[in-house]
């Protein structure tokens, strides 16, 4: 059976000075083990939304807005057990670093839960070692390039091994090859750890392995589903300001040529084994 593990309801949210709401009314939950990716145009709510499932922000006082996480209402009792549980990798990662150098850095998190010293040595070593940044170990964080800060941002969370882990545009500045690799790490501690992934992305073929994807239009929740739900409802995608994944074009160009591609082609190397068939009947 699978379990929930967030859960929101009704929540809005006002910057102070603001005169709109960032998030409008939002409800949704996930469950478990999942991998959920948030995706919005720009200013749609996303990092606001990010930032309210871990405490930084505060809603203004409702009684029909609920936020709890992994079983705990999420208020000032339960705040650091909250904490404890969700790993977030921010937007900008230079808003991430505490320490001298890196190693220090990726050791914040674990000395603030008090893992014994051999142990940290040990997680310490293995995260950076996953995020292929070994050899910096002992490198000032400013000195690194934006997409080596985010490495070791990241570095610093699975370090921690924490049960959910947000990763608001996490990859966005490493290059293809180092963002598929980072992302296959990630998927590889979620299936053996069992860990729950928020994953706030503009890249849209990302996507297309997601459980469950959540779309946010100008703080409004505007659709919750599977890629293949998703992706097919043209006019709400569009309406978001948002792009379709190649796959998904392709199979609309294939629909306009008469080539209906079946629901369930829905990756780029189902399309191809569908195509290939196809073919070969022909
Ligand atoms: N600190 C702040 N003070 C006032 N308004 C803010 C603040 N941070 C964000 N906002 C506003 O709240 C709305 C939602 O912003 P948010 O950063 O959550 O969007 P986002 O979906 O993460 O965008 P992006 O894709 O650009 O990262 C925007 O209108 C933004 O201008
Ligand atoms: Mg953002």
């Amino acid at each position: 059976m699978t379990k929930q593990i967030i859960e929101v309801e009704n929540l809005s949210y006002k910057y102070k000075d603001a005169t709109d709401l960032a998030l409008k009314n939002i409800s949704f939950k996930v469950q478990e083990n999942q991998w959920l990716s948030i995706i919005g145009h720009n200013g749609s709510g996303k990092s606001t939304l990010s930032r309210l499932l871990n405490g930084l922000l505060v809603p203004e006082e409702n009684p029909d807005t609920k936020i709890v996480i992994d079983g705990l209402e999420l208020n000032s009792e339960n705040l650091w057990k909250i904490r404890d549980k969700i790993g977030i990798v921010f937007q900008n990662p230079d808003n991430q670093f505490v320490g001298t150098n890196v190693q220090d850095d990726v050791a914040f998190g674990l000395e603030n839960r008090n893992v014994p010293r051999s142990e940290m040595i040990k997680r310490v070593d293995a995260a950076l070692s996953a995020v292929g940044m070994q050899s910096y170990k002992n490198a000032e964080p400013q000195m690194l390039s934006g997409g080596q800060k985010q490495r070791v941002a990241i570095a610093g969370i699975i370090a921690i091994e924490p049960k959910i882990i947000i990763l608001d545009e996490s990859t966005s500045m490493l290059d293809p090859e180092g963002r598929n690799s980072i992302l296959k790490l990630i998927r590889k501690l979620q299936q053996q750890k069992g860990m729950t992934v928020i994953s706030i992305t503009h890249n849209i073929e990302e996507t297309l392995h997601s459980d469950d994807i959540l779309v946010l239009d100008s703080g409004k929740k505007v659709a919750q589903g599977k890629p293949e739900k998703i992706f097919s409802n043209m006019e709400m995608i569009k309406k978001a300001g948002l792009g379709l994944p190649f796959i998904y074009e392709l199979k609309q160009e294939l629909s306009k040529n008469g080539v209906e591609i079946p629901s369930d082609v829905s990756t780029e190397e189902k399309m191809v084994e569908y195509l290939c068939q196809l073919n070969s009947k022909m």
